[in-house]
This record gives structure tokens, C-alpha cells and sequence, in this order.
């Protein structure tokens, strides 16, 4: 499949040895590209949706802590350690719904564990400073795997989900889970993406996903850029273009799973589901399995992150929308329940709970 756009999501700049991301608060009127070294100025990039997406929030989260890691200061591979231990840990407090985060930096910090406990504590000779250096490369090779994977998850998700849809169907998305969510092809665009290069003729409809307007200016911004049939649409006019037959499909991504299937999105995705159900149009959520999170029961186990109430009231706007001093409930993502979700689509292919998922828990558990 072909990148539908010229530049990485996220990357790493082995020279500088920062954290590379396209800031996609600037998106779609400039391309612009940061490169991030302090832990202040990823945290920010994370929290202020620079970078967002939960897959791309995961593989952003372990190149910088691979770029913190060069900036430690330690003599001991000990105290290299319990630096890094504390950077993973602010990182992880950036957002607290996409779960890929935590995954991500867990998995990063348990590469440079093994390596310590398996290889570096046997090697009396070596120097603390030669293992301070390994456990560097180490967290980098990692987030270059997981970023590697990603790529490659996103393709499988797009074959399996192209085989749910049919030639010539409406198909609406929510939020953006697309190639600027994901480290290439996205997870719910890449059926699209896929589809577009065979000639399925989808037509796409965009909401524009209020109130931080993703799938206005990130969506439909990959999606034209790709040269895909694409429709913006305000949130609110979702049901009306399913009672009229435009629809035959959602697809979706995630934020968190939870193992019973109830899922968190994008705020708006639920009444999404609730009208599919309604008119029985298919409701997809699009997932690698690291968006599963078997440590959470149920949605209502899920931490739903609250924002400030200004993205609501003036953000894109040129002029406050509403009376100064009205309260507002900014909630970022809404819990999908199980029952209202046809398939789950993943790398492994489609399944219609994470309990049909074959062998996974030990794999994705993520406490810290
Ligand atoms: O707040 P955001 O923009 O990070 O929210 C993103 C979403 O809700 C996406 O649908 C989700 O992370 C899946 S991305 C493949």
C-alpha cells in the first residue's frame, strides 16, 4: 500500500536525537515539524494533541523516552535506570485514555530491564558507562520495532476490514484514525486506503468531530490528499445520512478496550453506534491488539480524560461561541458499549469480542 502522505508521523532524528513529529495543531493550513528533547516539550506535545491518535501516541511516547534516555546524566546503569523509570512515568501522565501509551512505555523500559538483568549484570568487565550506552541503543532499537510494527499492523487491519465492505459503499468515519493517528495507513482509513488503490469507489463521509474538530482538518485532509471520494459532514448529521441509505458501514478506531469489549473513542462515537444499531448499519472498531486492555473489565473501569472547557467555547473560533462564564463538560472520549459493536478489526483479522482474540493477555498486560 502507498503512503498517502510524503512525510512521517513520527520519527527520530538520530543526529540530534530528538523526537520528530508533524504538529497536527497546525494541520491542514501548515506542515510543520518538530523536534522534541525535553521531557517538558513531549509531555506538552502529547497533551496539547501535537501528536494524537493512540497508536501514533504510543510510538511518539517511546522515541522520547528514547531521546530523554540520551540526556541522562547517570554512572551507574542502576541510576540510568531509575532516571529513565521517572521520565516513563511523567510521560504516561500525559493523557490517561489511550492506553497505547502506557503499553508503548512499558514496553520500552522492559526491553532495557531485560537487557540489564539478562546481559549487562553478568558482564563484570564491561564499564558502567559502556552499559549505560547499551541500554540507550536498546530503547531505541525498541521504538524502532514498535514503529516498524505499527506499519505493518495497519496493513493487515486494512486487508481484513477490506474484506467487510463492498464496492461502491457509503462508509462514515468519526475523529481521525487515520495515517496522522498511526505511524502509516491508519487503523479505520486503511480499509479506505486499501480500497482506493484496488478501485472500490468507496465514498466517504467525515464527521467533523466537535469540538477539536479532527476529522475536519486531519481527516479530510489525508483522505482528499489520497484522492479519496470524501464528504465532510457536522456530527449531528450522521443518522439523517443513514435513514436515507448512504451508510453501509462505521469504521472507527480506539483509545481502549476494554476486555469485555466496551470501547473508548473519540467523544461522539457512541451515539454513532446507537444510530447504526438503529437504521442496522455494520459498526466497526479498528484496532491493533495494543489497544487492548485486558487489565480493565469493563468501559467503566476506563479513565475518561476531561479537557479544557475552551476547546469548546472559543478554540477554532474567531470569537467566543457562547456567554462568558457558562460552565462546560468537555469529556475527550465517550465508552461504546460492547453490544452496539459488530466486529473488532485487527491485525490478526475480525472478531466480534476480545475474548475470540486466540492467545493474548501475557503479552499486552501493562502494569508498570
Ligand atoms: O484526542 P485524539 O485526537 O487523540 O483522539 C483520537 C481518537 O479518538 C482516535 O479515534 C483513536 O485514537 C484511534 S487512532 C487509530
Amino acid at each position: 500500500m502507498k503512503s498517502v502522505l510524503g512525510y512521517e508521523t513520527v520519527d527520530y532524528d538520530r543526529e540530534s536525537h530528538g523526537l520528530v513529529i508533524v504538529d497536527q495543531t497546525k494541520l491542514p493550513g501548515r506542515v510543520e515539524f518538530l523536534s522534541l528533547c525535553s521531557p517538558r516539550e513531549i509531555w506538552d506535545a502529547i497533551y496539547n494533541l501535537k501528536v494524537r491518535g493512540a497508536p501514533a501516541i504510543g510510538v511518539a511516547a517511546a522515541y522520547g523516552l528514547a531521546a530523554l534516555g540520551w540526556r541522562i546524566k547517570a554512572d551507574t546503569a542502576a541510576d540510568f535506570m531509575m532516571q529513565l523509570a521517572g521520565h516513563r512515568e511523567y510521560l504516561c501522565s500525559a493523557r490517561p485514555t489511550a492506553v497505547n501509551l502506557s503499553w508503548a512505555l512499558n514496553r520500552v523500559y522492559r526491553a532495557c530491564e531485560s537487557l540489564l538483568g539478562q546481559e549487562l549484570d553478568q558482564a563484570r568487565d564491561m564499564q558502567e558507562e559502556e552499559k549505560i550506552l547499551r541500554l540507550r541503543k536498546a530503547l531505541l532499537a525498541e521504538a524502532d520495532r514498535m514503529k516498524e510494527e505499527d506499519i505493518g499492523i495497519c496493513q493487515r487491519i486494512g486487508e481484513h476490514g477490506l474484506g467487510l465492505l463492498k464496492r461502491g459503499d457509503g462508509i462514515l468515519t468519526h475523529c481521525n484514525a487515520g495515517q496522522l493517528a498511526t505511524c502509516r495507513y491508519g487503523t479505520a482509513t486503511a480499509p479506505i486506503y486499501l480500497g482506493q488503490e484496488r478501485g472500490y469507489g468507496f465514498h466517504v463521509y467525515a464527521d467533523e468531530t466537535r469540538p477539536l474538530l479532527q476529522g475536519a482538518r486531519l481527516t479530510a485532509f489525508e483522505l482528499q490528499s489520497a484522492g479519496v471520494d470524501v464528504t465532510l459532514i457536522c456530527d449531528s448529521m450522521a443518522a439523517s445520512l443513514m435513514a436515507g441509505g448512504k451508510i453501509q458501514a462505521v469504521l472507527v478506531g480506539c483509545d481502549r478496550v476494554a476486555a469485555n469489549g466496551d470501547t473508548a473513542n473519540k467523544i461522539g462515537t457512541s451515539m454513532l453506534a446507537v444510530a447504526a444499531s438503529h437504521y442496522h448499519v455494520p459498526f466497526y472498531v479498528c484496532a491493533p491488539l495494543s489497544t487492548i486492555d485486558w487489565d480493565t473489565a469493563t468501559g467503566k473501569d476506563i479513565e475518561i480524560e476531561e479537557r479544557p472547557g475552551e476547546e469548546v467555547t472559543q478554540m477554532w473560533f474567531r470569537q467566543p461561541m457562547c456567554p462568558s462564564g457558562v460552565k462546560v463538560y468537555n469529556p475527550a472520549f465517550d465508552v461504546t458499549d460492547h453490544s452496539l459493536i459488530k466486529g473488532f478489526v485487527t491485525e490478526l483479522g475480525v472478531f466480534s469480542s476480545p475474548g475470540e482474540i486466540p492467545g493474548q493477555p501475557c503479552y499486552y498486560s501493562r502494569s508498570m
